[in-house]
């Protein structure tokens, strides 16, 4: 086998040197160019296809940022990484490069491996976990699955792109051994493990260098000692300096027309600034990922036939309930028992299925808790009370709305239509209506009717940066400027809060006009053309009180009350760091005031990332179920029902804010600095002695475990387990590494190993897990190089960090 790679490779690297040959300088400067948002201009000249890139991560948009062109949406990665199951990260990944095939999409933006460093980082949603060893497992299932689809990846964002605030020009200070044993190390066990097509650099600096210059961290630690031989495109707008990229190991510059590659890159080369044999390397990576992708003639695939067809909806039930993760349940409060249930909370009935930011699709359905309820109780015995709203602020108009656009230019004339199927416009490049142009294009209006579900006074408002006029039932209620909030983050148009602009008494199924419209201005400062606005929208906001007195009626009497709490896209997305870990509006004064009411009460807690649980105690029951996905609520009814038992393990820590040890995101004079080195996450949790809510690794199902016996051989650990309950289960083996010579630099303990264990009632089952080299060493900063640390030391086995059950001890 090994010969038959060997020398595909070689036919390979001959086709992609035979392209190279052809070209002249100003087409390969193009080439390393995005000539619109999402692709690489083709040259026919070679036979290469224009390479279309797309995130990312949980679906694959497309090239146009509309529900018009609807992708299947898995849960949230920290969903997936909650599996603990690289396995089936590798079959999300196959579905992905389905996804991506029929979308015409040659490489996935995705996946994002940074670390979940502290709670309040924007994007925590989007990454896997706060251990590296867990991270790069899953985010080696992840690409393997992709790239067997014969779809290319970008391991993003790299490096130390671990929060949000001032994001263009951090500069993270992280000393050498956490950026290596750290924040480096899921991308080197991804590219040892599952050989990327690509990874994206960040947009942040670290330790002075931006990543998109990062000449040590790319060219010679990621392509140096690692031997990454993928591409490197740089995260959107991210690439600053033409002579510093190049040299700095940047292959592509994204989007574009208008980049610091191109025609400015063969003026580089002209001027003698740069050497025509340096472009060619960055060339030939980009042909090589073409060849790969299966995008240049004359080159053999990597993925000739794709894999055989998965079914979407399937996969991503199946995904979610193997990621929610029970972390209470008292007197066996879950599975439900047969009896009336009362259904609390607005995030039952308008899911929060996924993060904002780039990581957003649009799912052709969703299907809600009080959906997935309904479908699975018997008739009669659920009741749905909203009880509190976590959406205090307006969101973008997408309930009850039936909106197109409107495209005019100067003289009022109609040049296109185009759909609008929520209340968002999000027009990137050349994508389009037909018809219409940049250069003819004056107005955009938002156009048509809202049919209320609520009587009383709605809240209407807009989203976006320049001129509007915003029109409900005939009354104009604003017509002016509405100028940026932040000017120094060029996304502000897709991250900002929409601003309040008017109040309008309305009756409920009776459909009234609205319209928004924008006058277009090319924005300065983007190297794109993009139009970004939306109209926002409220319901008449119901006395509080009130709401959640009407729940308490409905939970007291009903058997079981299932309160779902959630978070909104103005507290977990990408764009902004969080400010707390509070749960938005009242809902925490919901759940009190229900288990208060009855003592069978379950919370569903609907988060990307931790919120803090401050009556968890006198709950019966908590699950958390991410951000659940496209089919979230049929996974919970299968969860809540007992046909599945909820899998997840944590991936990540919870507890409250002010027990965190690692919190800060906002820098200071443009300064980050890591100083808890290598103590994040459950490493820092323990060594500071807190306690947190719920552990790393912590999960319940539904049957118990004993753990038997732990036996070591060499590097490979053997567990016997036995299911001790009375329905068959999985259970996740954690296998924790403890130096016995405590020492100061070290944490207390770390993740060094996991599997599955399967069973039916009353079965013993064997895994058996080799540990890694690595999981035995450490960074030696002063002679730059890994060192294996000999000693004792403490295998512990267990089902979290915090619950260790048997022990080995060996010397290395
Ligand atoms: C994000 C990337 C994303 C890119 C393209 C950036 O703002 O940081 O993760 O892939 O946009 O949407």
């Amino acid at each position: 086998m090994a010969g038959t790679e060997a020398d595909s490779g070689a036919a390979t690297e001959g086709a992609v040197e035979a392209a190279l040959d052809k070209l002249d300088l100003d087409a390969k400067t193009r080439l390393l160019a995005g000539q619109d948002m999402w692709s690489l201009p083709e040259l026919p000249q070679i036979g290469l296809k224009s390479l279309v890139m797309s995130d990312g991560p949980i679906g694959v948009r497309g090239v146009r940022w509309t529900a018009d062109d609807p992708s299947v949406a898995l849960p949230s990665p920290t969903a997936l990484a909650a599996t603990w199951d690289p396995e089936l990260a590798r079959r999300a990944g196959v579905l992905l490069a389905q996804e991506a095939r029929r979308k015409g999409v040659h490489v996935l933006l995705a996946p994002t491996v940074n670390l979940h460093r502290s709670p309040l980082g924007g994007r925590h949603f989007e990454a896997y976990s706060e251990d590296p060893y867990l991270t790069g497992r899953i985010g080696t299932g992840y690409v393997t699955g992709v790239q067997e689809g014969g779809v290319g990846t970008t391991v993003k964002h790299f490096v130390a792109n671990d929060a949000e605030t001032d994001r263009f020009t951090v500069n993270n200070v992280v000393g050498e051994r956490a950026l290596r044993e750290l924040y480096l190390a899921p991308f080197e066990a991804i590219v040892a493990n599952a050989r990327p097509w690509g990874v994206m650099t960040a947009y942040n600096t670290v330790n002075g260098t931006t990543m998109t210059e990062h000449h040590h961290l790319v060219n010679e630690v990621l392509r140096g000692e690692w031997g990454f031989d993928g591409y490197n495109v740089s995260d959107w707008m991210a690439a600053r300096d033409t002579v510093g990229a190049l040299r700095g190991g940047l292959d592509v510059a994204m989007p574009g027309p208008q980049t610091v590659y191109g025609d400015a890159l063969a003026r580089a080369v002209r001027e003698g600034r740069l050497d025509e044999s340096e472009v060619d390397e960055a060339v030939r990576r980009v042909l090589r990922l073409a060849a790969r992708v299966g995008a240049l003639a004359d080159a053999e695939p990597a993925v000739p036939t794709p894999p055989a067809p998965v079914d979407g909806e399937a996969l991503a039930r199946e995904i979610a309930r193997r990621s929610f993760v029970l972390v209470r349940n008292e007197r066996a409060a879950l599975p439900l028992k047969p009896g009336t249930v009362a259904l609390l909370g607005a995030a039952a009935r308008d899911a929060r299925v996924l993060g904002g930011g780039s990581a957003t699709v649009f799912p052709a359905r969703v299907v809600s808790p009080l959906d997935g309820l309904t479908a699975a109780l018997p008739e009669g015995t659920l009741t749905y009370r909203v009880g509190a709203d976590p959406t205090t602020e307006l969101a973008v108009a997408d309930k009850g709305f039936a909106l197109r656009a409107v495209c005019r230019d100067t003289e009022g004339t109609v040049l296109g239509t185009g759909s609008a199927p929520n209340g968002q416009i999000q027009w990137m490049g050349s994508d389009l209506p037909e018809g219409v142009t940049h250069d003819t294009l004056h107005t955009v209006e938002l156009t048509g009717t809202f049919t209320p579900r609520e009587s009383g006074p709605h809240s209407f408002g807009v989203k976006g940066t320049g001129t509007f006029t915003l029109t409900v039932a005939g009354t104009t209620y604003f017509d002016g400027l509405q100028p940026p909030a932040d000017d120094s983050d060029p996304f502000e148009a897709f991250f900002g809060a929409p601003v309040p602009r008017a109040q309008v008494e309305l009756t409920a199924g009776e459909p009234v006009d609205v319209s928004l419209t924008h006058v277009f201005v090319l924005p300065e400062g983007v190297p794109f053309k993009v139009i970004a606005f939306a109209l926002a929208h409220q319901e008449p906001q119901r006395d509080e009180d009130e709401l959640i007195a009407e729940a308490v009626e409905a939970a007291r009497a009903a058997d079981t009350a299932v309160v779902v709490v959630a978070t909104t896209d103005r507290v977990e997305s990408e764009g902004f760091d969080r400010k707390d870990l509070t749960l938005p509006g009242r809902q925490d004064d919901l759940v009190r005031a229900v288990a208060a009411a009855n003592p069978n009460t379950v919370v569903v807690v609907n988060s990307g990332s931790p919120v803090e649980l401050p009556w968890r105690e006198d709950v019966a029951a908590v699950l958390l179920t991410w951000f659940p996905g496209q089919e979230g609520g049929a996974a919970l009814a299968d969860v809540l029902t007992g046909a599945h038992e909820p899998g997840g393990r944590l991936p990540t820590t919870w507890g409250s804010l002010s027990d965190a040890p690692v919190t800060r995101v906002a820098p200071s004079d443009g300064e980050l600095p890591y100083t808890e080195d290598v103590f994040i996450g459950y490493r820092a949790w323990e060594k500071e002695g807190r306690t947190p809510s719920y552990p790393f690794g912590h999960g319940l199902g539904y049957t118990d475990w004993r753990y038997d016996s732990v036996d070591v051989t060499g590097a490979t650990v053997t567990v016997r387990v036995r299911n001790t309950g009375e329905r068959a289960g999985r259970e996740v083996v954690q296998i924790y590494l403890a130096p016995t010579e405590r020492d100061t630099g070290r944490p207390a303990r770390w993740l060094a190993g996991f599997a599955a264990a399967e069973a039916g009632p009353g079965e013993t089952v064997e895994v058996t897990v080799d540990l890694p080299r690595r999981a035995f060493e450490v960074w030696d900063q002063a002679a730059h190089r890994w060192l294996f640390v000999k000693g004792s030391y403490e295998i512990q086995v267990g089902s979290s960090i915090a619950d260790r059950r048997i022990t080995a001890t060996v010397t290395v």
